[in-house]
């Protein structure tokens, strides 16, 4: 598969990139494809401007250093440029409705990225505006997180085949990886903690998708089986934000749940290593694993300037 020269099957229709189950896997293949090329491209050099003049509005309740920097740099990039609202900054903060920040910023810029808790507020923000929105990470999902992560797989692999391990909290972006992976035929086993697995309905989400692409979706709380021969093996924090006061006693669910150089070694010899980050060494990952030959998280990172600026382009170019 070269999926710089990948034909899409239709033209991308999607108006907003709310949760990955909304997208067909030809969609989720353009984004990529496009990812990819741009990235090409900034290695030569070229930044065509395909959002010359288009605005961002972003909005943060949440921290963030990838996902605020990547919008910002490569909606630049792009031509067009970005701002940073955070929520408690503007009126949203406040408690102005969803409803009403929708109209008004759909009156005044040509694109919304939301970072926050509730998946219902990103949802509304698309119900009620009329400009493509954009999920940086809620509670349930991080969809643009996922759509590097693939790319950075097809990078190393080659393909969609073979099989990704998760090992730990069934959290955001668990949930999303299940849904990207099973959209692309990549197996995934994911291994979580007696209740800390991922969501129910977006694992049937998952499941629904895996059912088209022929992947193979394991749920277990054993990490060796999910590590066993996979070709990537995943984590993330243990403590989501938002859930630090609740983090001691989570943690003594997930000891047996770090990625190490145990773990590592039942995975294939060419396993990659993947973290959305930011990372806390020592918890989910050993330092010797994540700055160890195997992990190739600092081009999975630049790899969401690529991906967002695809889905920029995709989603807002004739808005
Ligand atoms: N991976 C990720 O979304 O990082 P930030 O929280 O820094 O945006
Ligand atoms: N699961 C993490 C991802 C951070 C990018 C969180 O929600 O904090």
């Amino acid at each position: 598969m070269d999926l710089l020269s990948y034909k899409p099957k239709n033209a991308f229709s999607s108006k907003h990139l709310l949760r990955l189950s909304n997208y067909t896997s030809d969609e989720i293949l353009q984004v990529i494809s496009l990812a990819l090329k741009l990235k090409k491209q900034l290695k030569e050099g070229l930044m065509p401007p395909i959002l010359a003049g288009k605005i961002l509005a972003m909005i943060f309740a949440k921290s963030s250093t990838r996902t605020r920097v990547s919008f910002e740099a490569g909606i630049y990039q792009l031509g067009g440029t970005a701002q940073f609202l955070s929520s408690s900054d503007i009126q949203l903060g406040r408690g102005e409705p969803i409803s009403d920040t929708a109209k008004v910023l759909s009156r005044m810029v040509d694109g919304i990225m939301i970072r926050t808790f509730a998946q219902s507020d990103v949802e509304d923000l698309a119900k009620f505006g009329s400009i493509p929105v954009i999920n940086g990470l809620t509670d349930l999902l991080h969809p643009c997180q996922i759509l590097a992560d693939l790319m950075t797989y097809y990078e190393y692999k080659g393909s969609f085949s073979g099989k990704l391990a998760y090992i730990g909290d069934g959290n955001n972006v668990a949930n999303s990886l299940l849904v990207g992976c099973a959209k692309l035929g990549l197996d995934i086993s994911a291994a979580c903690p007696k209740g800390y697995g991922p969501n129910s309905s977006v694992l049937a989400a998952a499941k629904a998708a895996a059912e088209v692409s022929g992947s193979n979706i394991v749920i277990t709380d054993d990490p060796k089986e999910a590590a066993d021969g996979a070709d990537a093996v995943y984590t993330d924090v243990w403590a989501s934000m938002g859930q630090e006061q609740d983090a001691k006693e989570k943690y003594r669910h997930f000891t047996k749940y770090q990625v190490n150089a145990e773990l590592i070694s039942l995975c294939k010899d060419d396993v990659i290593f993947l973290h959305c980050l930011p990372a806390h060494r020592g918890e989910e990952v050993t330092e010797d694993v994540i700055d160890g030959p195997h992990s190739v998280i600092f081009d999975e990172a630049e790899n969401r300037l690529h991906a967002q600026k695809a889905v920029m382009a995709l989603l807002m170019k004739d808005k």
